[in-house]
C-alpha cells in the first residue's frame, strides 16, 4: 500500500497554511523570503499570523515543490493549478518538477496519486525515491 501523506496545517483566522513535509525539497525559499513566518528552529515552525494574507499567498505560490499550499475558509483550495495540463520542469542542480495531476507507479505496482507540484529525484541520493527529499543539496548534485 502507498504510504499515507503527512499533512500539517497552521492557521490564523480563516487562512490556513498547509505543509506536506515529504514534498519539501528544502530549497529554503520560504525561510529566506518570509523569515518572520518560517523558522525551522521554532515550534510551530510556521506562524501565519506574522505576515499579511497577500504576502503569505505570494510566497506560498513560489514554493517550488508544492510542499506549501493554503486554503481560506469558505473558498476553494488554491494553487493546485495546471489540472489536466501536465508540465515538467528541470530544476538546476535539483529535482524534476512535475506540475499537474499524475499517478506514480512504483516497482511493486503500487500507485500514488499526486497533484499540484511533485518533485522527482534526479540526483539518486533521495531516501524517499522516486521523490526528492532535498538530499541533492547535501551531495552537491550538479546537473
Ligand atoms: S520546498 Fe517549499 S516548503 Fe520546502 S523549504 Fe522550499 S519553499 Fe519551503
Ligand atoms: S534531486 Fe533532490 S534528492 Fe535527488
Amino acid at each position: 500500500m502507498a504510504e499515507r501523506e503527512i499533512v500539517k496545517e497552521y492557521s490564523h483566522g480563516d487562512f490556513t497554511v498547509v505543509w506536506k513535509p515529504k514534498k519539501c525539497i528544502h530549497s529554503a525559499i520560504c525561510v529566506n523570503s518570509l523569515p518572520e513566518v518560517y523558522d525551522p528552529n521554532k515550534k510551530p515552525w510556521i506562524e501565519p499570523k506574522n505576515a499579511s494574507v497577500d504576502k503569505l499567498k505570494s510566497q506560498i505560490d513560489k514554493c517550488p515543490s508544492g510542499a506549501l499550499t493554503y486554503y481560506i475558509k469558505g473558498e476553494t483550495e488554491n494553487s493546485e493549478d495546471m489540472k489536466n495540463n501536465t508540465r515538467v520542469e528541470v530544476m538546476a542542480n535539483g529535482p524534476l518538477l512535475v506540475h499537474g495531476d499524475l499517478e506514480v507507479k512504483d516497482a511493486s505496482g503500487n500507485t500514488d496519486s499526486k497533484s499540484g507540484v511533485t518533485a522527482l529525484c534526479r540526483c539518486g541520493a533521495s531516501e524517499n525515491k522516486p521523490y526528492c527529499d532535498g538530499a541533492h543539496k547535501k551531495v552537491n548534485f550538479v546537473g
